[in-house]
């Protein structure tokens, strides 16, 4: 998405014949978005992408929601159990709506299959662990804070080191691109931006696999997945060029946006999506006005709901939350400060906190499931002791 990329080997002009040493063709094939109005990749593999043996369907993976109960403030825990899956099987997901998916894998297992998501753009997040995101665009390595956007129809599969890797995962139905207000009417992103191309990363290396075989692919779509085997190695790619591919850039990355007194939440923003955004909260200089308040004031979601994802340092409006807490604040009822951190937060120069929150303008539901616990007093925190 950021910009134009090339990868391997491609011909000079497209849509003409290019020829392997033996002569025979490679296979063209373009990813296009929007009806071939969005951005788009043309790709070489070496044996046509259609070439699937057996085709069946693998699970339902839609999810059941908890009953409606009262409206109030929630928090997760996510310290589950590790390898209750691997990056895709192991996703614990705890929020959802129409627009997207939220959830948590954690894991040390590489996955002995590819997968794709055939009905939108995915968002990993690594809190923790090192490894490979192995694609049919090129590798792309991992490492603590990275932000790892997948496109849809991307076939690919997650390679952990050996530790264990902890991804916030997000999952869409839509694009996820970095906001509008940030880039000119080329796509480039302009002075005010707190991050700049230099700051994200396309896929490292093209590995080409041309052997034949039987290659499991398994394609999320329309609320299953459906396993598809091709007679060829999935990575078979040639070589690539254009928009579309997988891009990473890191939470540390992100320049904070400060100012004398109190700055707005959109200032941390890092991508959008449709009905969506994703902000980023890194280690900053709080606000320089002699009198200013640090702390954010007392808000209203008016109509949207506010995820946050805890991943290190002591998140400054908040007590009671830990690395890898889960809150969601719904629209409908303020949400602001824990008592006392106001106070607190007077004088004080900087914060060190590290966190990701997802602000979706649909309400979200929580998923129905055992392996993530809740802290049922979170919503009662706020009232006085
Ligand atoms: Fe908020």
């Amino acid at each position: 998405m950021p910009f134009y990329k090339k990868l391997g080997n491609i011909p000079r002009k497209r849509h003409t014949a290019f020829r392997k040493e033996d002569e025979s063709l490679y296979r063209e094939q373009v990813m296009g978005t929007k009806g071939f109005s969005g951005i788009q990749s043309i790709l070489y593999h070496h044996d046509a992408p259609t070439e699937i043996v057996k085709s069946e369907l693998f699970a339902d993976c839609h999810l059941e929601y908890e009953e409606q109960k009262d409206l109030c403030h929630r928090h997760f825990q996510t310290d589950f159990e590790s390898n209750l899956g691997d990056a895709v099987s192991g996703r614990q997901f705890i929020l959802g709506n129409d627009d997207l998916l939220i959830g948590v894998a954690k894991t040390t297992k590489s996955m002995d299959y590819y997968y794709r998501n055939s009905d939108g753009d995915e968002l990993l997040f690594v809190h923790y662990g090192t490894g490979k995101i192995e694609s049919m665009f090129g590798t792309i390595t991992y490492e603590p804070g990275d932000y790892i956007v997948i496109p849809v129809g991307t076939i690919y599969r997650v390679v952990p080191n050996n530790e264990e890797t902890k991804l916030l995962v997000i999952e869409t139905i839509s694009w996820i691109t970095t906001p509008k207000r940030y880039r000119n009417e080329h796509g480039q992103l302009l002075e005010h931006s707190p991050f700049c191309e230099r700051d994200i990363f396309g896929p490292e290396k093209l590995e080409t696999f041309s052997e034949k075989g039987s290659f499991e692919v398994r394609t999320k779509s329309r609320g299953f997945l459906h396993s598809h085997f091709l007679s060829h190695h999935p990575m078979n790619v040639e070589g690539w060029d254009g928009y579309l591919y997988p891009w990473k850039i890191n939470i540390r990355d992100f320049e904070p946006i400060t100012g004398r007194i109190h700055m707005p939440p959109p200032i941390h923003q890092m991508f959008e999506g449709h009905n969506f955004v994703i902000c980023s909260f890194v280690p900053r200089l709080y606000d320089y006005h002699p009198d200013a308040i640090p702390a954010p004031y007392y808000h209203s979601n008016v109509d949207s709901d506010e995820v946050l994802y805890y991943v290190e340092g002591n998140f400054m409006s908040r007590k009671g939350i830990n690395e890898g807490s889960i809150t969601l604040h719904p629209s409908g009822i303020p949400h602001g400060p824990h008592p006392g951190t106001i106070e607190a937060s007077i004088g004080k120069k900087e914060t060190l906190e590290l966190a990701v929150m997802i602000d979706t303008f649909k309400p979200l539901k929580v998923v129905k499931q055992t392996n993530i616990s809740e802290d049922f007093n979170y919503k009662y925190s706020w009232a006085p002791k």
